[in-house]
Protein backbone atom coordinates (compact mmCIF):
# COMPACT_ATOMS: atom_id res chain seq x y z
CA UNK A 1 0.00 0.00 0.00
CA UNK A 2 3.19 2.19 -0.40
CA UNK A 3 2.74 5.54 -2.44
CA UNK A 4 4.36 5.46 -5.88
CA UNK A 5 5.93 8.27 -7.67
CA UNK A 6 5.59 8.41 -11.22
CA UNK A 7 9.69 9.18 -12.70
CA UNK A 8 8.18 10.81 -15.72
CA UNK A 9 5.56 13.23 -13.91
CA UNK A 10 7.37 13.98 -10.67
CA UNK A 11 9.80 17.33 -11.23
CA UNK A 12 11.77 16.48 -8.41
CA UNK A 13 10.75 19.73 -6.44
CA UNK A 14 11.10 17.69 -3.59
CA UNK A 15 7.89 19.26 -1.40
CA UNK A 16 6.63 15.09 -0.91
CA UNK A 17 10.16 14.66 1.11
CA UNK A 18 9.73 18.03 3.29
CA UNK A 19 6.09 16.61 4.51
CA UNK A 20 6.18 13.26 4.29
CA UNK A 21 5.54 12.52 8.29
CA UNK A 22 7.91 9.63 8.05
CA UNK A 23 10.51 10.62 6.09
CA UNK A 24 10.44 8.04 3.91
CA UNK A 25 10.82 9.89 0.57
CA UNK A 26 14.43 10.36 -0.83
CA UNK A 27 15.08 13.21 -3.35
CA UNK A 28 18.24 13.12 -6.16
CA UNK A 29 16.76 14.38 -9.43
CA UNK A 30 13.45 12.23 -9.08
CA UNK A 31 11.91 11.36 -5.74
CA UNK A 32 11.64 7.86 -4.41
CA UNK A 33 9.82 6.14 -1.78
CA UNK A 34 11.30 3.81 0.78
CA UNK A 35 8.49 1.34 0.62
CA UNK A 36 9.19 -0.25 4.10
CA UNK A 37 8.06 3.16 6.24
CA UNK A 38 5.34 4.39 3.84
CA UNK A 39 2.17 5.33 5.90
CA UNK A 40 -0.20 5.87 2.99
CA UNK A 41 -0.76 8.93 4.88
CA UNK A 42 -1.17 11.08 2.03
CA UNK A 43 0.83 13.89 2.42
CA UNK A 44 2.54 13.30 -0.34
CA UNK A 45 -0.17 13.86 -2.98
CA UNK A 46 -1.67 16.35 -1.58
CA UNK A 47 1.16 18.06 -2.09
CA UNK A 48 2.45 17.43 -5.41
CA UNK A 49 1.50 20.17 -7.96
CA UNK A 50 2.77 17.97 -10.61
CA UNK A 51 0.26 14.80 -9.83
CA UNK A 52 3.08 12.31 -9.87
CA UNK A 53 1.31 10.06 -6.93
CA UNK A 54 -0.58 7.38 -6.88
CA UNK A 55 -1.22 4.52 -4.18
CA UNK A 56 -3.02 1.73 -3.63
CA UNK A 57 -4.27 3.11 -0.24
CA UNK A 58 -5.34 6.60 -0.98
CA UNK A 59 -6.12 9.03 -4.92
CA UNK A 60 -5.13 12.56 -5.03
CA UNK A 61 -7.11 14.57 -6.87
CA UNK A 62 -7.31 18.23 -8.39
CA UNK A 63 -9.13 20.57 -5.55
CA UNK A 64 -10.80 22.01 -9.14
CA UNK A 65 -12.69 18.35 -9.12
CA UNK A 66 -14.24 19.35 -6.16
CA UNK A 67 -17.43 20.70 -6.22
CA UNK A 68 -19.42 22.06 -2.88
CA UNK A 69 -19.96 23.56 0.01
CA UNK A 70 -16.95 25.73 1.94
CA UNK A 71 -17.24 23.44 4.86
CA UNK A 72 -16.21 19.91 1.75
CA UNK A 73 -13.37 22.17 0.86
CA UNK A 74 -12.43 22.69 5.09
CA UNK A 75 -12.82 18.60 5.67
CA UNK A 76 -11.19 17.36 2.57
CA UNK A 77 -7.87 19.93 2.85
CA UNK A 78 -7.11 19.80 6.42
CA UNK A 79 -4.13 18.02 6.91
CA UNK A 80 -1.29 17.77 9.82
CA UNK A 81 1.00 20.27 9.45
CA UNK A 82 4.34 19.98 10.94
CA UNK A 83 5.89 22.80 9.33
CA UNK A 84 5.19 26.56 9.90
CA UNK A 85 6.55 30.11 9.18
CA UNK A 86 7.65 31.66 12.47
CA UNK A 87 4.97 34.18 12.18
CA UNK A 88 3.31 34.57 15.67
CA UNK A 89 -0.55 33.62 15.25
CA UNK A 90 -2.61 37.23 16.47
CA UNK A 91 -3.96 36.92 20.28
CA UNK A 92 -7.42 37.82 18.88
CA UNK A 93 -6.99 34.66 16.55
CA UNK A 94 -6.39 32.52 19.10
CA UNK A 95 -9.10 33.66 21.17
CA UNK A 96 -11.21 33.18 18.40
CA UNK A 97 -9.81 29.20 18.25
CA UNK A 98 -10.53 29.00 21.50
CA UNK A 99 -14.29 30.23 21.39
CA UNK A 100 -14.90 27.99 18.71
CA UNK A 101 -13.81 25.23 20.28
CA UNK A 102 -15.52 25.60 23.58
CA UNK A 103 -18.49 25.55 20.80
CA UNK A 104 -18.11 21.63 20.66
CA UNK A 105 -20.26 19.39 22.59
CA UNK A 106 -19.38 18.06 26.01
CA UNK A 107 -20.58 15.21 27.74
CA UNK A 108 -22.22 16.65 30.56
CA UNK A 109 -23.66 19.64 28.62
CA UNK A 110 -21.79 22.02 30.87
CA UNK A 111 -18.65 22.53 28.78
CA UNK A 112 -16.51 23.39 31.39
CA UNK A 113 -13.00 22.91 29.43
CA UNK A 114 -10.15 24.78 30.96
CA UNK A 115 -7.63 26.15 27.50
CA UNK A 116 -4.20 27.12 27.74
CA UNK A 117 -2.47 28.98 25.36
CA UNK A 118 1.29 28.91 24.89
CA UNK A 119 2.87 30.85 22.52
CA UNK A 120 6.24 32.15 21.62
CA UNK A 121 9.80 30.74 23.76
CA UNK A 122 7.31 29.55 26.27
CA UNK A 123 6.27 26.78 23.48
CA UNK A 124 10.17 25.69 23.42
CA UNK A 125 9.42 25.70 27.45
CA UNK A 126 6.82 23.43 27.16
CA UNK A 127 8.67 20.97 24.52
CA UNK A 128 10.89 20.65 27.02
CA UNK A 129 9.37 19.62 29.94
CA UNK A 130 6.96 17.04 27.29
CA UNK A 131 10.52 15.43 26.57
CA UNK A 132 11.94 15.40 30.27
CA UNK A 133 8.26 13.73 30.54
CA UNK A 134 8.18 11.44 27.81
CA UNK A 135 12.03 10.27 28.46
CA UNK A 136 10.52 9.67 32.55
CA UNK A 137 7.54 7.71 31.46
CA UNK A 138 9.68 4.95 29.26
CA UNK A 139 12.42 4.97 31.99
CA UNK A 140 11.01 2.85 34.68
CA UNK A 141 9.75 0.44 31.33
CA UNK A 142 13.67 -0.37 30.85
CA UNK A 143 13.90 -1.18 34.76
CA UNK A 144 11.30 -3.35 34.29
CA UNK A 145 12.22 -5.18 31.21
CA UNK A 146 13.12 -8.37 32.73
CA UNK A 147 10.18 -8.85 34.35
CA UNK A 148 7.90 -7.96 31.71
CA UNK A 149 10.05 -9.95 29.13
CA UNK A 150 8.43 -12.87 31.11
CA UNK A 151 4.73 -11.88 29.81
CA UNK A 152 5.50 -10.61 26.62
CA UNK A 153 8.45 -10.38 24.51
CA UNK A 154 6.73 -7.64 21.61
CA UNK A 155 5.41 -5.69 24.72
CA UNK A 156 9.29 -5.27 26.01
CA UNK A 157 10.42 -4.77 22.79
CA UNK A 158 8.05 -1.73 21.92
CA UNK A 159 8.63 -0.42 25.26
CA UNK A 160 12.94 -0.29 24.14
CA UNK A 161 12.25 1.52 20.93
CA UNK A 162 9.72 4.24 22.43
CA UNK A 163 12.82 4.59 24.71
CA UNK A 164 14.94 5.06 21.80
CA UNK A 165 12.57 7.05 20.33
CA UNK A 166 12.44 9.45 23.42
CA UNK A 167 15.90 9.44 23.97
CA UNK A 168 16.41 11.00 20.17
CA UNK A 169 13.81 13.34 20.77
CA UNK A 170 16.17 14.34 23.77
CA UNK A 171 18.77 14.63 21.78
CA UNK A 172 17.52 16.76 18.42
CA UNK A 173 16.04 18.94 21.41
CA UNK A 174 19.22 19.45 22.72
CA UNK A 175 20.90 20.37 19.60
CA UNK A 176 17.98 23.50 18.80
CA UNK A 177 15.22 21.30 17.15
CA UNK A 178 12.11 20.93 17.82
CA UNK A 179 11.27 17.18 17.33
CA UNK A 180 8.19 17.34 19.75
CA UNK A 181 6.21 20.64 18.75
CA UNK A 182 7.68 21.25 15.70
CA UNK A 183 8.59 24.99 15.96
CA UNK A 184 4.37 25.91 15.91
CA UNK A 185 4.12 29.56 17.62
CA UNK A 186 1.19 28.28 19.53
CA UNK A 187 0.44 25.14 21.11
CA UNK A 188 -3.60 25.10 23.02
CA UNK A 189 -3.82 22.38 25.86
CA UNK A 190 -7.82 21.69 26.90
CA UNK A 191 -8.08 20.38 29.77
CA UNK A 192 -11.57 18.70 31.66
CA UNK A 193 -12.23 17.77 34.97
CA UNK A 194 -10.09 14.45 36.17
CA UNK A 195 -13.60 13.14 37.57
CA UNK A 196 -15.37 13.58 34.24
CA UNK A 197 -15.46 9.87 32.95
CA UNK A 198 -15.91 10.89 29.13
CA UNK A 199 -13.17 14.18 29.87
CA UNK A 200 -11.04 13.03 27.50
CA UNK A 201 -13.88 12.49 24.64
CA UNK A 202 -14.97 16.31 25.47
CA UNK A 203 -11.24 17.73 24.95
CA UNK A 204 -10.50 15.70 22.13
CA UNK A 205 -14.68 16.93 20.09
CA UNK A 206 -13.57 20.66 21.01
CA UNK A 207 -9.94 19.86 19.67
CA UNK A 208 -11.37 18.96 16.22
CA UNK A 209 -13.77 22.25 16.02
CA UNK A 210 -11.01 24.67 16.79
CA UNK A 211 -8.45 22.79 14.36
CA UNK A 212 -11.50 23.09 11.63
CA UNK A 213 -12.33 26.49 12.32
CA UNK A 214 -8.49 27.02 12.13
CA UNK A 215 -8.62 25.45 8.87
CA UNK A 216 -11.25 27.73 7.60
CA UNK A 217 -9.42 30.88 8.29
CA UNK A 218 -5.87 29.63 7.13
CA UNK A 219 -4.13 28.31 10.92
CA UNK A 220 -3.06 25.44 10.41
CA UNK A 221 -2.42 22.37 12.73
CA UNK A 222 -1.84 18.95 14.12
CA UNK A 223 -2.79 17.13 16.92
CA UNK A 224 -0.07 17.06 19.69
CA UNK A 225 0.07 12.88 21.27
CA UNK A 226 3.35 13.39 22.98
CA UNK A 227 1.92 16.18 24.94
CA UNK A 228 -1.15 13.96 26.39
CA UNK A 229 1.03 11.03 26.72
CA UNK A 230 3.31 13.63 29.04
CA UNK A 231 0.36 15.42 30.46
CA UNK A 232 1.53 15.05 34.24
CA UNK A 233 4.59 17.16 33.38
CA UNK A 234 2.58 19.55 31.19
CA UNK A 235 0.05 20.29 34.13
CA UNK A 236 2.91 20.98 36.36
CA UNK A 237 4.52 23.52 33.43
CA UNK A 238 0.78 25.08 32.67
CA UNK A 239 -0.05 26.24 35.66
CA UNK A 240 -3.35 23.68 35.58
CA UNK A 241 -5.43 23.62 38.69
CA UNK A 242 -5.65 20.21 40.77
CA UNK A 243 -8.29 17.66 40.10
CA UNK A 244 -8.18 19.13 35.73
CA UNK A 245 -6.07 16.77 33.15
CA UNK A 246 -4.74 17.76 29.73
CA UNK A 247 -6.38 15.23 27.22
CA UNK A 248 -5.59 17.40 23.73
CA UNK A 249 -2.79 19.43 22.86
CA UNK A 250 -2.97 21.21 19.07
CA UNK A 251 -0.10 22.60 17.42
CA UNK A 252 -0.76 25.45 15.39
CA UNK A 253 0.90 28.31 12.68
CA UNK A 254 0.83 29.61 9.62
CA UNK A 255 1.86 26.45 6.94
CA UNK A 256 5.04 26.60 5.46
CA UNK A 257 3.98 24.34 2.31
CA UNK A 258 0.43 24.52 0.87
CA UNK A 259 -1.21 21.33 -0.23
CA UNK A 260 -2.80 21.35 -3.66
CA UNK A 261 -4.86 18.43 -3.65
CA UNK A 262 -7.45 16.72 -1.72
CA UNK A 263 -6.89 13.18 -0.86
CA UNK A 264 -9.91 10.07 -1.06
CA UNK A 265 -9.04 7.08 1.14
CA UNK A 266 -10.34 3.77 1.08
CA UNK A 267 -13.59 3.30 3.89
CA UNK A 268 -13.95 0.31 5.21
CA UNK A 269 -17.99 0.16 5.77
CA UNK A 270 -19.96 -2.87 7.05
CA UNK A 271 -23.24 -1.92 6.58
CA UNK A 272 -25.65 -3.60 8.94
CA UNK A 273 -29.27 -3.38 7.01
C1 LIG B 1 -4.52 10.85 18.72
C2 LIG B 1 -3.56 11.46 17.74
C3 LIG B 1 -2.29 11.82 18.17
C4 LIG B 1 -1.38 12.41 17.28
N1 LIG B 1 -0.16 12.80 17.74
C5 LIG B 1 0.71 13.40 16.91
C6 LIG B 1 1.98 13.86 17.39
O1 LIG B 1 2.31 13.74 18.57
N2 LIG B 1 2.82 14.44 16.50
C7 LIG B 1 2.48 14.60 15.19
O2 LIG B 1 3.28 15.15 14.44
N3 LIG B 1 1.29 14.17 14.70
C8 LIG B 1 0.39 13.60 15.53
N4 LIG B 1 -0.84 13.21 15.06
C9 LIG B 1 -1.21 13.46 13.66
C10 LIG B 1 -1.21 12.19 12.83
O3 LIG B 1 0.09 11.69 12.73
C11 LIG B 1 -1.82 12.54 11.47
O4 LIG B 1 -3.19 12.59 11.64
C12 LIG B 1 -1.40 11.58 10.36
O5 LIG B 1 -0.05 11.78 10.04
C13 LIG B 1 -2.22 11.76 9.09
O6 LIG B 1 -2.07 13.02 8.55
P1 LIG B 1 -3.33 13.92 8.18
O7 LIG B 1 -4.00 14.31 9.49
O8 LIG B 1 -2.78 15.06 7.43
O9 LIG B 1 -4.24 13.08 7.36
C14 LIG B 1 -1.76 12.62 15.93
C15 LIG B 1 -3.05 12.26 15.50
C16 LIG B 1 -3.94 11.70 16.39
C17 LIG B 1 -5.33 11.35 15.91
Amino acid sequence: MSAVISESLCTGCGLCAKVCPSKCISVEEKAAVNDSRCLSCGHCGAVCLAGAVSSEGFKAFSVHDVEGLEVERILQGKRSVREFLPDAIPKEILSELVRYGEMAPSSRNTRGRKYFVVTGSRVTELEREVIAGLNSVAGPAAFLAPVLRLFSRKRVESLSSLKKLFSSMQSAFDSGKHPVLCGAPAVICIASPASNMQGKDDCVCSEQYLMLYAESIGVASCINGFTQIAHKNAERFLGVPKGYTIHAAVMLGYPKYSYKRYVRYGEDITWVE
